[in-house]
C-alpha cells in the first residue's frame, strides 16, 4: 500500500532529514544498490519538480547512474534506523549487497525501473534529465580544500550533480 503525496508538502521534511542521511537507490543490469546521501536540493527547473543529488566520481552509485539514469530517494518519516544509514554510507555496493545484508525490503517503482526501500517510507522516483560534473576551478577555495584536499582520499573525487525530475512521490504504508 502507498499513499501518493504532493512533493511540495514534504520538501521541508526532506531537507530537514537529509543532513542525518537519506537513501539514494539505483539499479542497472538487474543489480540494485543504495547509498546514503547527506547533500541534495529540491526545487524547480524547466518547469519540473527536481531533486538534485551530488554523487562523487568514485561511488559505485555513479557507475549505476551512468548505466541507467533513474533513481529513487527514500526518507525516514519517524526515527531513522541509524544502522541502515551507517552501513549504506560506508560500505560500497562493489563489495557487498547492502540490501541483502540489511534485510531491506523493496517495492517496485511506478515510473522508474528502480525500486523503493520500504524501511524509509517517503519515496521520490526520479529520472535524470541533466547532469553536470563540478568544475574544480569554480569551487570556492575554502570548500575545495575542505572536501577535495590534496593528499587525502577525496583528492580529485569531485561531485557530479544529477538532476532527477521527480516523476512520483508517495509514502509506503
Ligand atoms: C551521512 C552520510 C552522508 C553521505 N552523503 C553523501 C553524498 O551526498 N554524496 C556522496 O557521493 N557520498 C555520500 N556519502 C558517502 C557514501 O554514502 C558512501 O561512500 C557509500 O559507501 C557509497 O556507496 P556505493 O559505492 O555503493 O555507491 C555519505 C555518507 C554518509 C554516512
Amino acid at each position: 500500500m502507498k499513499k501518493h503525496v504532493n512533493v511540495w508538502d514534504y520538501a521541508g521534511h526532506i531537507m530537514e532529514r537529509i543532513g542525518g542521511g537519506i537513501l539514494l537507490t539505483t539499479k542497472a543490469d538487474d543489480k540494485v544498490n543504495t547509498m546514503t546521501i547527506g547533500w541534495g536540493t529540491i526545487g524547480v527547473q524547466w518547469g519540473k519538480p527536481i531533486f538534485i543529488a551530488f554523487v562523487r566520481e568514485s561511488r559505485y552509485t555513479k557507475q549505476l547512474l551512468e548505466a541507467n539514469g533513474e533513481f529513487t530517494v527514500n526518507v525516514p518519516m519517524g526515527e531513522a534506523d541509524k544502522n541502515i544509514i551507517s552501513v549504506c554510507g560506508t560500505v560500497s555496493g562493489r563489495d557487498a549487497d547492502k540490501l541483502a545484508q540489511l534485510g531491506l525490503t523493496t517495492e517496485e517503482g511506478e515510473t522508474v525501473s528502480v525500486p523503493a526501500i520500504r524501511q524509509l517510507p517517503l519515496t521520490l522516483e526520479c529520472k535524470v534529465i541533466y547532469k553536470q560534473a563540478q568544475e574544480p576551478s569554480a569551487i570556492f577555495p575554502e570548500y575545495d580544500d575542505r572536501f577535495y584536499a590534496k593528499g587525502t582520499r577525496n583528492e580529485g573525487d569531485y561531485h557530479i550533480a544529477y538532476y532527477g525530475e521527480i516523476t512520483a512521490a508517495y509514502i509506503a504504508e
